[in-house]
């Protein structure tokens, strides 16, 4: 009798289902990604992301204990500079008085046991919209390492967790990490954007954080001399390692839903926490076909966020965070 096999016999009712269920999906899965404004009172729409805002720092704060009621452990935060705070070299990245400083304090203040992970690159800080320093038309690796140890010091010194450098410059886990620990920041930890493709699933979070590349002569159109090409699976694996050798507590893969293959390909790999960020266009892509009533919003949601924790993900950085939380406390 073994060869005819009653699969659906698991299948056949919901608490049958339930207990055979092989992953399950929580808000303590979830990291909600933030976008920071300057000023007061400030809630402004991104329109290529509908429900998602800029928040000024005191609206930060309601969102942020909102999220903790919620059930979720961990914020990622963005901050939106004006112009005039903006050059190549990135300075105002360290100022310790700058956005996401005043923000990473304002949220330890307010709710202390959330985990912050403040954003590592240069692109909200760069004139030119890169996430590092640029010399004769390349993004300039080693003195980009220096602008984001500096950073990282700063954010580690403002009460940061975790500090989340998204840059994809090498070597660079590795000198924040050594940094940190000559500063005392023991328990400060990297989660490393490790993975992460030149991909146009980023448009959205470059609308509203203003940070696309500049059009301009001798300024790199795209962000492919750093971040990887999406034909590439092996060299994700060697990122990876790379990364966890040098110091990282976390490794991310970025996108997530057309990447998942190289998530699981990742987590078979380490012997670290993999994260993954479901980012803005993927988030844009639901609610476009929700809004013309093509797809079920709440399913496909709670299918996709699924559908990442199955390929290996521990945690999934989500627009969606605080919307799939609801639905899953009920
Ligand atoms: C930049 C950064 C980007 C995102 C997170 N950090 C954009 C980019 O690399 O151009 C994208 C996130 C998203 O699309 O949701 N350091």
């Amino acid at each position: 009798m073994s060869q005819f096999n009653r699969n659906r016999r698991l299948r056949v009712n919901e608490s049958i289902r339930s207990i055979v269920r092989e992953t399950s999906l929580s808000p303590q899965d979830f990291m909600l990604p933030m976008f920071v404004a300057e000023g007061k009172d400030i809630k402004s729409p991104i329109p290529s992301m509908p429900g998602i805002y800029r928040h000024s720092l005191d609206n930060t704060i309601k969102e942020v204990k909102e999220a903790w009621d919620l059930g979720i452990r961990a914020v990622n935060i963005y901050v939106k500079v004006s112009e005039n705070l903006k050059d190549n070299t990135g300075k105002e990245a360290w100022n310790k008085d700058g956005l996401m400083q005043q923000t990473i304090r304002a949220i330890k203040d307010a709710v202390p046991e959330m985990i912050v992970m403040p954003d590592v690159a240069l692109d909200p800080y760069s004139i030119y919209g890169h996430d590092g320093i640029i010399e004769k038309g390349y993004v300039v690796n080693d003195p980009t390492i220096d602008a984001l140890t500096r950073m990282s010091l700063s954010h580690a010194e403002a009460g940061a967790d975790f500090v989340a450098p998204s840059d994809m410059m090498d070597g660079r886990v590795f000198a924040i990490r050594k940094a940190l620990e000559e500063h005392g920041h023991h328990n400060v930890g990297i989660m490393s954007y490790s993975a992460k493709y030149a991909s146009a699933f980023y448009g959205p979070f470059r609308d509203a954080l203003d940070s696309a590349p500049v059009d301009a002569q001798n300024i790199p159109k795209d962000k492919k001399t750093y971040q990887m090409d999406y034909a590439n699976r092996i060299e994700a694996i060697k990122e990876a390692l790379d990364d966890v050798a040098e110091g990282a507590d976390i490794v991310m893969v970025k996108p997530g839903i057309a990447y998942l293959d190289i998530v699981r390909e990742v987590k078979n790999a380490v012997n670290v926490p993999v994260s993954v960020y479901h980012v803005s266009g993927e988030y844009a892509m639901i609610k476009a076909a929700a809004e013309r009533g093509w797809l079920d919003h709440d399913r496909i949601m709670i299918e996709q966020l699924y559908c990442i924790k199955r390929a290996g993900a521990s945690l999934i950085s989500t627009y969606f965070a605080k919307e799939a939380s609801v639905l899953l406390n009920k």
